[in-house]
């Protein structure tokens, strides 16, 4: 008897466990219901609010030198509890661990790794603004009975096997990608199911919203301040339409929106702190959240390449992220490439303003 809705679980078995031939995906259905598990008890966790008694600093600081919230160190507890038993995960990295943690015994150890933040977009929590979690799974080569080091998890982006996140708004929705697509889920919560709600999401090619943090404006680079720019100029300017800005502070919100009505994200890199090459990690943030915007039809770069082919030297590695709408994205791209070869001056050197006689055609 069909109910003619889709749960999670049938979705996975449909979709990796009944594939036939040498794709087939052993365990990673398994592995993937564990993590929506955690994500159902952090959403129960987070609705609780201020009555949770979970709001506030745990006092101490990340790998990054972040202030931790009680909410960062709970929530990865969460992830490792309903992760490390299942006998799929070799071992998991994480925003809040500085290194690999193996599967303990006396569980056995599988042949997947998991990376995951926790808790993205924590400086919400305590305004009970939207945040969430983010989650990417590869496997490693190695045997499966040794511990996983740190090098097993420095693979390129393209490699993952699945990508997902959780966002937990008025509604907690689960967005995943195991490679055909991205899916969206919204969780039934009395009843404890992810059902399908979202099939295979496409972000539209084209769009007039970007997300940007411009309080970092004198930090960019040139491309970037050109783009924006240009949007803000709007109708008035070379983009002869104008444009809407967003900005929530949790990078899963502003993928969230883009993934429904397209846009363009960026976290670009900026000389604020000359030694970071970007804000966002590569491993736990970046890379499942490029793999999820590329199976939607997006693109996912750092400016000049595509972040799924860069190989990370360190677990916490940061990136530049610039995401979103495909022909919004290539254009940033091709900014950067005109401002490295020296070719954009006509339309960023101040001697090309409006009142300009060297004021160039109007750019395509
Ligand atoms: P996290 O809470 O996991 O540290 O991540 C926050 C990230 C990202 O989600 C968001 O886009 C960005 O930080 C916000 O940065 P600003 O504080 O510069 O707005
Ligand atoms: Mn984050
Ligand atoms: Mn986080």
């Amino acid at each position: 008897m069909q109910d003619g809705r889709t749960t999670l679980s049938k979705f996975l078995i449909d979709t990796l466990d009944r594939k036939p031939g040498p794709h087939a995906a052993t365990g990673l259905s398994a592995l993937l219901v564990d993590v929506a598990a955690s994500i159902k008890t952090i959403a129960a966790a987070l609705t609780r609010g201020a009555l949770g008694g979970q709001h506030g600093s745990a006092l101490s600081v990340n790998t990054h030198g972040e202030e931790q919230k009680k909410l960062d160190l709970v929530t990865n507890d969460i992830f490792l509890q309903h992760c490390e038993w299942d006998g799929l995960l070799a071992g998991m990295v994480s925003e809040e661990m500085d290194g690999v943690y193996a599967v303990p015994e006396p569980y056995p150890r599988g042949e997947y790794l998991l990376a995951f933040d926790p808790l993205d977009g924590s400086s919400n929590i305590d305004i009970n603004g939207v945040v969430g979690s983010i989650f990417s799974v590869s496997r490693r080569s190695a045997s499966r009975h040794e511990a996983p080091s740190e090098a097993d998890f420095l693979r390129p982006g393209s490699e993952q096997v699945a990508a997902g996140y959780a966002i937990y708004g008025p509604a907690t929705m689960l967005v995943i990608s195991v490679g055909n697509g991205t899916h969206g889920f919204t969780l039934e919560r009395d009843v404890g199911n992810f059902v399908l709600t979202h099939s295979d999401i496409r972000i539209p090619d084209d769009s007039c919203e970007f997300a940007i943090n411009v309080s970092n404006e004198r930090f960019w680079e040139p491309p970037v301040r050109r783009y924006v720019k240009e949007c803000k100029e709007g109708r008035t300017g070379c983009r002869a339409q104008d444009f809407n800005m967003r900005w929530i502070a949790s990078m899963v919100a502003e993928v969230h929106r883009i993934l429904m009505r397209g846009g363009v994200f960026m976290y670009p890199r900026d000389f604020k702190t000359p030694e970071m090459e970007g804000r966002l990690r590569l491993l736990y943030e970046a890379n499942p959240m490029s793999f999820l915007v590329e199976q939607a039809g997006g693109l996912s770069i750092t400016g000049r390449e595509r972040i799924l082919d860069t190989t990370p030297r360190t677990l916490h590695q940061r990136v530049p992220v610039i995401l979103g709408s495909r022909n919004e994205v290539a254009r940033i791209q091709r900014y950067h490439g005109e401002y490295d070869r020296g070719e954009d001056k006509p339309f960023t050197s101040p001697l090309f303003n409006e009142r300009s006689l060297f004021l160039p055609e109007t750019p395509v």
